[in-house]
């Protein structure tokens, strides 16, 4: 098991279209098991394949909500396709690829979905409310679709610019470090000095 890297956002991988699983073997269930454990590190209820790089339809859909009495329930879901939907619903959403941001979104309340599980083994689900936005929200990451692009351009349009703002102050950081860090060598050869 391994703690994989996540990509963020506005990273080209993010936004390239998944393939479908065609070999269903151990490396594949290494991949979920990882998954699993990068997800749980992160505290995601979610996560598809392509947000740590492999660029596969492979997502991982935790499907215990608030219901702990039946503890920690993940879905993994390998090709999956949504057949049908219905109703509509606003919901909350962030995303492990996306720093700093939570929004609402309106998705389909209801979703019928068909998959394989990680053997290959046909599965058809019908998930609703929460559960059915979680799945909505990792399915599209197989299409390089983010929730940012649901939002209207102005919403998304503040987001990258506060992103911007965010990665220009971390990146100042990050040059006064390194500059203290090269500030120290000469400090300790003054002190040597002055002990002489
Ligand atoms: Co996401």
């Amino acid at each position: 098991m391994a703690i994989l890297p996540i990509l963020k956002y506005p990273d080209p991988a993010l936004r390239q279209v998944s393939q479908d699983v065609t070999v269903f073997d151990d490396e594949l269930a290494q991949l979920a098991a990882d998954m699993l454990e990068t997800m749980a590190d992160a505290h995601g209820v979610g996560l598809a394949a392509p947000q740590v790089g492999k660029n596969i339809k492979l997502v991982l859909v935790d499907v215990s909500g608030e219901d702990e009495e039946h503890g920690t329930s993940v879905l993994t879901l390998v090709n999956p396709k949504i057949v049908q939907h219905g109703g509509s619903m606003v919901f909350e959403e962030g995303c492990l690829s996306v720093i700093d941001l939570k929004a609402n979104v309106t998705r389909a309340k209801t979703v019928k979905i068909v998959a394989q599980d990680i053997k290959g083994q046909p599965l058809t689900l019908d998930l609703e409310g929460y559960r059915s936005v979680v799945a909505q929200h990792e399915l599209d990451h197989l299409s390089g679709i983010l929730f940012i692009d649901h939002l209207s351009n102005l919403k998304r349009e503040l987001y990258i610019k506060r992103l911007k703002k965010l990665q220009k102050a971390q990146e100042e950081e990050e040059e006064e470090e390194k500059e203290k860090r090269q500030e120290e060598p000469k400090s300790r050869i003054a002190l040597k000095i002055g002990k002489i």
